[in-house]
């Protein structure tokens, strides 16, 4: 089964077509970092704008690589929540319309589940159950994936998602947006030992829940007494930053994957990409003797193959939404044992 997926959530114009939820066809991203690079974080009006200037052009060129028309698909996946309320409806309105000149089904995804299903994508990918560290700019949380579409959150974070922790930090420094590539590049050359941030929630007793607002906070008085460095001194406070953030996303999976029982994880969401988190999560699993799944960067950061390897297997379940679906702008992800 060949299905279309379409993202638009945030600032990512995406388009893909995967096979059997599995094989990827055609993967299209048309990436707004350049609109929103200056104002230090993404202004929705402008996300909204572009959506709509891209996403016509991404689908096509998406069915060109696949070297197809529509008539090859089988099923639409769309991105229907959570995101930018007018970033998700031009996706939205634009998987209707297919559909509906079409008459193909259409199967609405939450975005977190397409970030579930990104490592399905990988010629490894792991087994039910499992569990999953979710990364992204607008989330944070430890899952347990009993099947696809069958998970349940076992925390969150209370406040900032790792990935804003990224961006906010980044915008307080002066380095641009997305935040989390520029740190993590500049880490590359620091020490992580330069500066003592807090680490908070690490302590047993919190669970499987994030706070990252206080580091933000703390970064915020650094500055203020230190300003904000350049060379040497600006790659070390970025590596003792991202240090803080790492440390607590690996100690917490860590203590949840023993507290569960669960000794396989995966971990998506665009954080994931962070090459110290890739690192220091694959000397915990050794040490731990857990079976690490973390997809390719780029299936990391938002795409629509995840989009349309989720929506696969609501597709197979028999799941048909209809054209009334509308877009849930804060939807939680959708909880079943
Ligand atoms: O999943 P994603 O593409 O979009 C959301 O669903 O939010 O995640 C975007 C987030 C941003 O906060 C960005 O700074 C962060 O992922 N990110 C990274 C890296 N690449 C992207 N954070 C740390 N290191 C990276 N290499
Ligand atoms: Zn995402």
């Amino acid at each position: 089964m060949r299905v279309l997926g379409l993202e638009s959530s945030c600032d990512e114009t995406a388009a893909a077509i995967v096979d059997g939820g599995t094989r990827v066809i055609a993967d299209v991203v048309a990436s707004q970092h350049e609109v929103h690079e200056r104002y230090g974080g993404v202004v929705p009006e402008l996300a909204s704008r572009a959506h709509i200037r891209n996403v016509v052009p991404v689908v096509q060129a998406c069915l060109d690589r696949a070297g197809c028309t529509l008539d090859a698909i089988d099923g639409i996946a769309v991105t229907n929540a959570p995101g930018l309320i007018g970033a998700l409806l031009v996706g939205l309105q634009t998987a209707k319309a297919l559909a509906w000149v079409t008459g193909k089904p259409l199967v609405g995804v939450h975005h977190l589940e397409g970030h579930l299903s990104a490592v399905f994508l990988e010629p490894d990918p792991p087994p039910m159950p499992h569990l999953a560290l979710i990364v992204s700019g607008g989330h944070t949380s430890l899952v347990r994936v009993n099947d696809h579409g069958r998970v349940i959150e076992l925390g969150a974070t209370r406040d900032d998602a790792a990935g804003e922790a990224f961006d906010k930090g980044a915008k307080l420094l002066g380095l641009g947006y997305p935040g989390g590539i520029v740190i993590d590049k500049l880490a590359q050359t620091g020490d992580p030992t330069a500066v003592s941030f807090p680490k908070a929630m690490t302590a047993s007793s919190t669970g499987a829940e994030f706070s990252f607002s206080g580091l933000k906070t703390a970064l915020l008085h650094h500055v203020r007494a230190h300003g904000v460095p350049e060379g040497q001194a600006l790659s070390d406070l970025c590596a003792s930053y991202q240090a803080a953030i790492v440390e607590v996303l690996v100690r917490k999976t860590r203590r949840i994957a023993r507290k569960e029982n669960l000794t396989h994880v995966q971990v998506c969401g665009g954080v994931a990409a962070n090459s110290e988190l890739r690192k220091q999560l694959r000397a915990a699993a050794a040490e731990d003797e857990l079976t690490l799944y973390i997809p390719a960067p780029a299936r990391c950061t938002d795409n629509a193959a995840m989009i349309a390897a989720a929506g696969y297997h609501r597709l197979v379940r028999g799941e048909r939404d209809s054209l009334a679906l509308d877009a849930t702008p804060n939807a939680p992800l959708p909880r079943s044992a």
